[in-house]
């Protein structure tokens, strides 16, 4: 069976049409899964479309790719654990990118071949080869990183920017020569070339930089598969690659915006990325003035208190505190309190990580709020509890100009009665910067692993609390 070519322009619309709808559903994590369903629906119809198109010549190549890749993604799938998922999301990435770069090779073989090649076909297939080989090995540099298989640590290499500037220069040099005279030897040099740069881009960038990286690579991976679009006449590749393409840079956009820190820096790899700065020493801060109070002085002003907010950080993905947290908010509601939760747009290490781990504990979306929406009610909350969070409440970012972090929004957390912080020391957070709240009166740290920590506040309100 075929349908006709209009009858797949309107399918490829309404799919496009889904697509968008599930990226809006995926803005707040409680309309993320209807997102995620029209995103199933939108792929499923193109799918469906593309097949039963006049272009397709036989199905056998077609089914066994199918077959073989779903079992093998839906295997990945079940098994990945959620804070595995930053790789994985890279490894999908190189695959985007090495179907640009076959598609670009193949495309090129037939239509010579047939004598199809014009200028504009040329440009096209040049961008798609040299984009989908910088996404490739990018993607495959980012994931092993991410898995430990690479040092995260920066990487870095003499007169690394030159070097880069050049492979990026001589690459593009082959790319238009390519484009003129269709040489198969500019062809593999031009591709060979762009995988290395994929390579070098990424190596210097040190693995804690590697989510707003990662974002990028998203971004290329769409701009490759518009450009895959453009070469097979596929509309509907176009919409979906310009999609990615945008989704992916604003999200990078966000991510640095809200870290303070400029894209450049970030995509070339200079700062933050040895963020083990010289924690301190925590004798030396306990000088400074630092209290330390138990399980049972925290809980003691928890259960009297009107409000307590909970400021999750990456220390709780660390401890996997989440389950327990939920179950200390329980226990607080019971006994009147009422128990928000407020997340940082870049608190964890990746974008949505608290959101998803508070999720998974089935704390109800409405606990939840945004920094903006939370922000103006620290001043009248009697206890915060920064369970595992360190930078994203650092009043250093608003008040010391010389601070790395300067600039970046934060939870402001110092404006309630009193402040909890949960952590195993005097370490600093991401950006390695000491917390200057850790010194203000109505602060308190209670030493120990956060999921130790909100266990014992559990036991202790079950124990009838004070
Ligand atoms: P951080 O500032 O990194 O602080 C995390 C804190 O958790 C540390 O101070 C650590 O102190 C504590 N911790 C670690 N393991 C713990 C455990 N088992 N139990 C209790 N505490 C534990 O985290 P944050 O406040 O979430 O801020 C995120 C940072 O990452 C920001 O600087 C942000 O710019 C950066 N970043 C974010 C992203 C995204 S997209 N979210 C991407 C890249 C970078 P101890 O070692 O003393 O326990």
């Amino acid at each position: 069976m075929q349908i006709s070519a209009n009858a797949q322009a309107i399918a490829y619309l309404v799919s496009a049409v889904l697509f968008i709808l599930s990226l809006k559903g995926l803005t707040h994590p409680s309309t993320a899964r209807r997102g995620n369903f029209y995103g199933m629906i939108g792929m499923a119809v193109a799918i469906i479309a593309t097949l039963l198109g006049s272009e397709v010549k036989s199905y056998g190549f077609i089914i066994a790719g199918v077959v073989a890749g779903g079992l093998i993604g839906t295997t990945l799938a079940m098994r990945i654990r959620m804070t595995a998922m930053p790789q994985l999301v890279a490894a999908l990435h190189s695959f985007v990118g090495l179907a640009a770069v076959l598609v670009a090779i193949g495309t090129f073989l037939n239509k010579r071949d047939a004598g199809l090649l014009n200028a504009v076909l040329m440009g096209e297939l040049s961008a798609g080869a040299i984009i989908g080989a910088i996404t490739c090995t990018g993607s495959v540099i980012a994931f092993g990183k991410l898995q430990g298989l690479i040092s995260g640590k920066p990487v870095k290499f003499p007169m690394q920017h030159q070097l880069n500037m050049l492979i990026a220069v001589v690459t593009v040099a082959l790319g238009v020569h390519f484009a003129m005279t269709g040489s198969v030897v500019s062809l593999a040099l031009m591709t060979v070339l762009a995988l290395a740069l994929g390579v070098t881009l990424i190596i210097p960038i040190g693995g804690a930089d590697m989510p707003v990286i990662i974002s990028m690579l998203n971004s290329y991976s769409g701009w490759a598969a518009a450009a895959t679009g453009f070469t097979l006449h596929n509309n509907l590749l176009i919409i979906v690659g310009a999609l990615v393409g945008f989704s992916g840079a604003i999200l990078s956009y966000i991510m640095c915006r809200a870290m303070n820190r400029s894209i450049i820096n970030v995509v070339f790899g200079g700062f933050g990325s040895d963020s083990a700065a010289a924690p301190s020493a925590g004798a030396a801060a306990m000088e400074k003035g630092v209290k330390s109070a138990s399980v049972e002085d925290a809980v003691y002003w928890m259960e009297d208190a009107n409000r307590v907010i909970v400021v999750p950080g990456y220390g709780m993905a660390v401890a996997q505190a989440q389950h327990s947290l939920k179950e200390l908010m329980e226990l607080l509601e019971a006994r009147g309190v009422e128990v928000k939760f407020g997340v940082h747009p870049v608190a964890g290490r990746m974008p949505g990580h608290m959101n998803v781990l508070l999720a998974e504990a089935d704390i109800p979306y409405d606990h939840v709020l945004e920094m903006d929406e939370i922000n103006p009610d620290f001043a009248s909350t009697d206890v915060t509890l920064v369970v595992g969070a360190n930078d994203v409440v650092n009043p250093a970012a608003k008040e010391d100009p010389s601070s790395p972090i300067y600039g970046m929004p934060i939870l402001e957390a110092g404006r309630s009665k009193q402040v909890y912080f949960l952590k195993r020391s005097m370490n600093p957070g991401y950006s390695g910067v000491d917390n200057l709240l850790f010194y203000q009166d109505n602060t308190s740290l209670v030493f120990g692993d956060a999921k130790d920590t909100i266990e014992g506040m559990v036991a202790a309100l079950k124990g009838g609390g004070h």
